[in-house]
């Protein structure tokens, strides 16, 4: 099963959310069946790591991203994931704008399918410290829901 997290940047939501994820996934035994990756739709922080304030706030909740590397969404990401699972509406257009009718991925919004009160992980990046950690929030709640849906596929 592999799982690729999208959002804009690929330096605030979707490395936050590969690297709870995969967090989770070590915990449940589960790393050599469920591979997870991370993308953004825009290359501006291509081959960046995730920004500052991202890793700080993640870090204080047990999860490292240092080494994750920020990298653009590839049309193939439509045949090498099983699911990829957008931040917000507005990467979920460019993804299937970007997709066509590529691959066998299952496209659809992170927080839709696994979410509880939002639809969107909403963009910290211009906001302030309180945003990072709402986002956190977020993904360690949804993480959950899609853990126990993986697990219930393999
Ligand atoms: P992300 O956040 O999509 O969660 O990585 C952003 C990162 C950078 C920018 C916007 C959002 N930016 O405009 O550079």
């Amino acid at each position: 099963m592999r799982v690729l997290f999208v959002c804009l940047g690929n330096i605030c939501r979707s490395p936050t959310a590969e690297g709870v994820f995969r967090h989770k996934v070590r915990q449940a035994g589960l790393e050599d069946l469920i591979e997870i990756d991370s993308a953004g739709t825009g290359d501006w922080h291509v081959g960046k790591a995730p920004d500052p304030r991202t890793r700080v706030a993640a870090m204080r909740r047990g999860y490292d991203l240092s080494s994750l590397r920020a990298r653009q969404v590839d049309v193939l990401d439509f045949s090498r994931f099983d699911l990829v699972l957008a931040m917000d509406h507005a990467n979920l257009a460019d993804l299937r704008r970007l997709r066509g009718s590529a691959g066998t991925a299952e496209l659809d919004l992170f927080l839709r399918r696994y979410g509880a009160a939002l639809d969107e992980v909403p963009d910290p990046y211009y906001g302030g410290e309180g945003g990072f950690e709402q986002v956190l929030d977020l993904i360690e709640q949804a993480s959950d829901a899609l853990l126990v849906e993986l697990k219930g596929r393999l």
